[in-house]
């Protein structure tokens, strides 16, 4: 028995380590593919001369819709590359000023990596969200308060 318990728990501390290396490993894979294929339109940055939304901005409203739903923002952002459709955007003004993105048909691991890439990356021009993170929480504190005295009646 103790010799079970000691193997499980040598066992699932390797997995543990090799699915971090994993993860890192699929995000290096994804920012490769991104800055060969994805970066020809969408920079990191904002530009004068802009042709489609900077990866930012994709991240910040995929966020939104998805939250820390890491599998469903990936999942999202593989059929959207491979079936840009305007029925499914979740940047209905991004389709008006640059129209919509031509399909991008990588093999599916490809474009998971690069899903995987741009939910996990931290990229240094952001959307300025400050006012609405404001708003947010001070919303999000009433209506707690608000859940608390509904849960008690
Ligand atoms: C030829 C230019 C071009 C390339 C290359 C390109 N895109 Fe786009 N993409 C666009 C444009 C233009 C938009 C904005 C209009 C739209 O949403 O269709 C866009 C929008 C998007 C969106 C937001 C979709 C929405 O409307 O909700 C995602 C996600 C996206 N691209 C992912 C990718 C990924 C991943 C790659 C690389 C595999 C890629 N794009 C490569 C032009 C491009």
């Amino acid at each position: 028995m103790k010799t079970t318990l000691a193997t499980i728990l040598v066992l699932s501390s390797f997995s543990t380590v090799s699915h971090a290396g994993e993860k890192e490993a699929l995000i290096a894979t994804g920012k490769t593919k991104f800055e060969q294929v994805c970066i020809a339109c969408h920079k990191y940055e904002r530009t004068e001369q802009m042709i489609a939304p900077p990866a930012f901005a994709i991240q910040t409203h995929y966020a939104q819709q998805f939250g820390e739903n890491e599998a469903a923002f990936r999942k999202a952002i593989v059929d959207w590359a491979k079936h840009p459709d305007a029925d499914k955007t979740l940047m209905p003004g991004a389709i008006t000023k640059f129209n919509l993105m031509p399909p991008l048909p990588l093999p599916d691991e490809d474009l998971d990596a690069i899903a995987a890439y741009i939910f996990s990356t931290e990229f240094t021009e952001k959307c300025d969200m400050k006012g609405m993170e404001g708003m947010q929480n001070g919303m999000g504190k009433k209506a707690g308060q608000r859940m608390k005295a509904g849960n008690a009646n």
